[in-house]
């Protein structure tokens, strides 16, 4: 992907102990995790640092895709580290063998914590600022990660913003069938784009009962034809893929974050959906918006742009979606069911019994689909402090995170209008309102925190 040459990052590594929980299984190892710094902001010694903690994949699409972060540290002198996770980009351990079993077992959350903790910690001391408060920053599971930090070590980290972080029904705390409902919020913009699509999909059904294979690879341009339920199954997944992505990514300007997205792209779907010709051709376009951005796709080859995996809402392609799917099967419950009643597409389900048989058999672990509730206290929040919760409206995973303030200082920021971490990105022209005013408000609380965290370090200790 394009290096920015203007970023004003440096790529940099740092040795990071293998092990952070068994003193015998890897002594003292260490692998180098890459981060990336940019002190043109800062004011040294004094100013804040604002530390993004890096999620599924490599660090730089989310340094290049969040300038609202450094947009805030040019207004508040803060040094910015964006750092990457364990597992992904080129923070592989074990080089090409991270993801072999037992080598694929050190990818943990905990670990993932643990991590960004010794690096805080080591570059407050290189850089003499152990009285420079840290504020974490994160967007969806990067997110869950920031709000995490502040929990675990508020030792360190003075504060947390949290976009578009699905920490509660990535803990098992929710509807399943509350993410491909909210996916379905293609009806917001015409009641008659939704039926289009759930009769796509009825018209697809019925060729498939009647094994007209042939009929169905002519009509969605598929490289070959399918020829059982299980590549019908492989196809309805990589069509639902497309409206899910579409919709997290629903941004008013062309991004090229997950992929190419043209500007409005629900709106440009609901469009396609919606053409004189058929449904399915008309699917088959739709999907191209997604699968076919670069026009230069000739079919639609079932099995290699998506891959089905332990999250129903995709795990990406490559290395990381590998990293993703293990996490999928242990820590991170992504059960999420579509229905054909409360939202538009075929009934799939992917309960606790599909993702026993799935994780056992890709990785040989069992879920254990109660340990974040354990671990980083569910719902029960309250007592935490410094977080802020911020969704936008327009992003399916806003409702499986936290909508509502739980306190004076866990304040829940709602966009109206806004795409999956809209508020994480650098401002533009196209921005609605809602977006300029959450930033405002997250800036104020951040200078807040930033503020009763230099009076904390400055108290003698006693
Ligand atoms: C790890 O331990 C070994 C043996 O005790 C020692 O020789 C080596 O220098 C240590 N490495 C690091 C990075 O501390
Ligand atoms: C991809 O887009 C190009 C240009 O619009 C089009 O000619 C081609 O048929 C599309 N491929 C598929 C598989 O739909
Ligand atoms: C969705 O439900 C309708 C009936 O409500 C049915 O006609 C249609 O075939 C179903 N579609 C799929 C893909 O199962």
């Amino acid at each position: 992907h394009g290096r920015d040459q203007t970023s004003p990052f440096t790529e940099k590594y740092f040795p990071q102990t293998l092990d952070h929980f068994n003193f015998n299984s890897q002594g003292n190892r260490t692998f180098n995790q890459r981060y990336l710094i940019t002190d043109r902001y800062w004011l040294k010694g004094h100013g804040p640092l604002f530390f993004y903690t890096g999620n599924e994949g490599d660090i730089w699409d989310f340094a290049l895709n969040s300038g609202f972060i450094t947009e805030l540290a040019a207004q508040q002198g803060a040094l910015v580290v964006f750092a990457e996770h364990r597992y992904y980009g080129k923070s592989l351990p074990f080089g090409l063998q991270s993801f072999n079993v037992p080598e694929v077992g050190l990818l943990t959350v905990e670990q993932a914590l643990a991590d960004y903790a010794l690096l805080i910690s080591a570059l407050r001391g290189q850089l003499a600022a152990t009285r420079c408060p840290v504020i974490v920053f994160g967007g969806s599971y990067g997110g869950m990660l920031s709000v995490y930090m502040r929990l675990r070590y508020p030792n360190m980290v003075a504060g947390a913003l949290a976009a578009s972080a699905p920490i509660l029904s990535t803990a098992g705390l929710g509807d399943p069938s509350q993410f491909f409902r909210d996916v379905t919020d293609y009806e917001r913009l015409a009641p008659r784009c939704k039926d289009a699509v759930r009769g796509a999909f009825h018209q697809l059904k019925e060729l498939a009962e009647n094994q007209d294979y042939r009929r169905i690879q002519e009509k969605l341009s598929l490289c070959k034809p399918p020829s059982s339920p299980e590549d019908i199954y492989q196809l309805n997944g990589l069509l639902r893929n497309a409206f899910t992505l579409m919709a997290m990514l629903d941004y008013p300007y062309s991004t090229h974050f997950m992929g190419n997205m043209p500007a409005n792209p629900v709106k440009v779907a609901c469009e396609t959906m919606l053409r004189a010709s058929g449904l399915l051709e008309n699917l088959r376009d739709t999907a191209g918006i997604v699968y076919n951005s670069t026009g230069a796709l000739g079919c639609f080859d079932l099995y290699s742009l998506y891959v089905q995996c332990a999250d129903p809402t995709g795990c990406g392609l490559g290395s990381n979606s590998l990293a993703w799917d293990y996490q999928a099967c242990t820590e991170i419950n992504l059960c999420y069911d579509s229905n054909n009643e409360t939202d538009m597409f075929p009934p799939m389900t992917f309960g606790e019994t599909e993702r026993n048989i799935y994780c056992s058999k890709r990785w040989a672990v069992l879920p254990r689909p109660r340990w974040l509730q354990t671990q980083f206290w569910g719902d029960a929040l309250s007592a935490a402090s410094n977080i802020i919760f911020s969704n936008g409206d327009l992003d399916p995973w806003a409702n499986g995170g936290v909508r509502k303030s739980l306190s004076s200082s866990l304040i829940a920021v709602n966009i109206p209008g806004g795409a999956h971490h809209l508020d994480l990105r650098g401002s533009n022209d196209a921005d609605p309102e809602s977006v300029i005013k959450a930033r405002k408000t997250e800036a104020d609380l951040i200078a807040q925190w930033v503020k009763m965290e230099r009076t904390r370090l400055r108290t003698p200790k006693q």
